[in-house]
């Protein structure tokens, strides 16, 4: 881990690529925001898989990018020398990234892509065949910045200047390349002059809505007020929340959407209180081989994180715990999904097919 407040600037890279063939991966370490910014310097696909697992990378697209760059770094670390000993190495590689964390379909999307780039190359030396793995991890990185500024001024309509957004979890800058998803809705609404009033849900139980989201927000001088998960239902009765704006993790045929723990009951609220309900994503989030919600794997993690928050036991220590880290909401809760290929609305099998097409599989 480097100390990275030296090199700090105003809105620091989630990832970069340092150097050329013989560089790393600099990752910021999401675990330390907002108190210390510091980066991960990544030259082994083994600490790409750390990073991953331990949430220092995180947010679907992010995950995605950084694993097609762990993928470079693992074919480089096994210096193989002819074409089959480097695809044995490749399917190794993308088999043990593969396994870091299951319900981001980006994870898997991006691992797919840089196998087919590496497929498709007609009879190259071993040396070309490893550089065109860092290129495709360039391109990918370079089209999520492009992909985020276009959802957000695909979704900047959707705010009405004067609104009160409420917001989950972290689909910012940090969660992806740049400038983010449902953020990039926010960011590019402001841009359009729009006063908006900020709730940020802490999201319980690793907080990246008080640790990343109220801090991109500050850093952009947003109005943002952090709120318990637990005061949304209260703060929506009061009148004070006009819509509610989330991303996404896998986004199936039928238009379920599975994102971060929280994420369902904030629809099923905003369904009581008449408030519309909208995602945010890029086309690498949806899986069209999944026809329902039913069916995406849901990441277990560490009851630890329930038990022991930041450091101090909070529950008795032989308590037993349940730590899904997503959870699914039904298509017939969302208004509209926000994305680079358009809006979809009504979010149904038939709209999604339309404006996504038949895109891609997932795992
Ligand atoms: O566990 P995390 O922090 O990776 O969960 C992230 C989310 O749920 C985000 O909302 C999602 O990945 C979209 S990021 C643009």
């Amino acid at each position: 881990v480097t100390d990275g407040a030296s090199k700090s600037s105003a809105s620091p890279e989630t990832l970069s690529w340092v150097g050329g063939k013989a560089g790393h991966l600099r990752l910021i370490d999401q675990t330390l925001l907002p108190g210390q910014l510091a980066f991960v310097d990544c030259d082994r696909v083994e600490t790409v898989w750390e990073a991953i697992q331990a949430l220092r990378v995180r947010g679907a697209p992010a995950i995605g990018i950084a694993a097609a760059y762990g993928v470079y770094l693992g074919v480089r670390q096994a210096n193989v020398t002819d074409e089959t000993a480097f695809f044995d190495r490749l399917d190794e590689v993308i088999s043990y990234l593969g396994s870091s964390r299951p319900t981001a379909v980006n994870l898997y999307w991006a691992l797919q892509r840089v196998r087919e780039a590496a497929a498709a190359q007609q009879g190259p030396s071993v040396s070309d065949l490893q550089d065109g793995l860092l290129e495709e991890a360039r391109r990918m990185h370079a089209e999520d910045r492009q992909i985020c500024r276009t959802i957000g001024h695909v979704g900047a309509d959707l705010l009405p200047d004067g609104s009160g957004v409420l917001t989950h979890c972290n689909a910012g800058g940090l969660a992806t390349s740049e400038y983010g998803t449902a953020l990039a809705v926010i960011f590019a609404a402001q841009d359009q002059g729009k006063q908006l009033q900020v709730f940020v849900d802490e999201t319980r139980p690793l907080l990246q809505g008080a640790r990343l989201t109220a801090w991109e927000l500050l850093q952009r001088r947003i109005p943002a007020i952090l709120i318990c998960d637990s005061m949304a239902a209260q703060v929506m009765r009061e009148g004070r929340v006009q819509l509610v704006v989330t991303g996404a993790d896998r986004i199936v045929a039928n238009g379920d959407v599975a994102n971060k723990i929280g994420t369902y009951g904030l629809a099923v609220l905003a369904a009581a209180h008449k408030i519309p309900f909208y995602v945010a994503a890029p086309r690498s989030t949806f899986d069209l081989s999944l026809s329902s919600g039913e069916d995406i794997p849901i990441e277990q993690r560490s009851p630890r994180e329930v038990t022991h928050g930041f450091g101090r036991s909070t529950a008795p220590a032989d308590v037993r715990v349940y730590n899904p880290a997503f959870d699914v909401t039904p298509a017939r809760y969302i208004q509209a999904i926000v994305t680079e290929c358009g809006l979809i609305q009504p979010v149904s099998a038939q709209r999604i097919r339309e404006v996504i097409g038949q895109h891609h599989s997932g795992t």
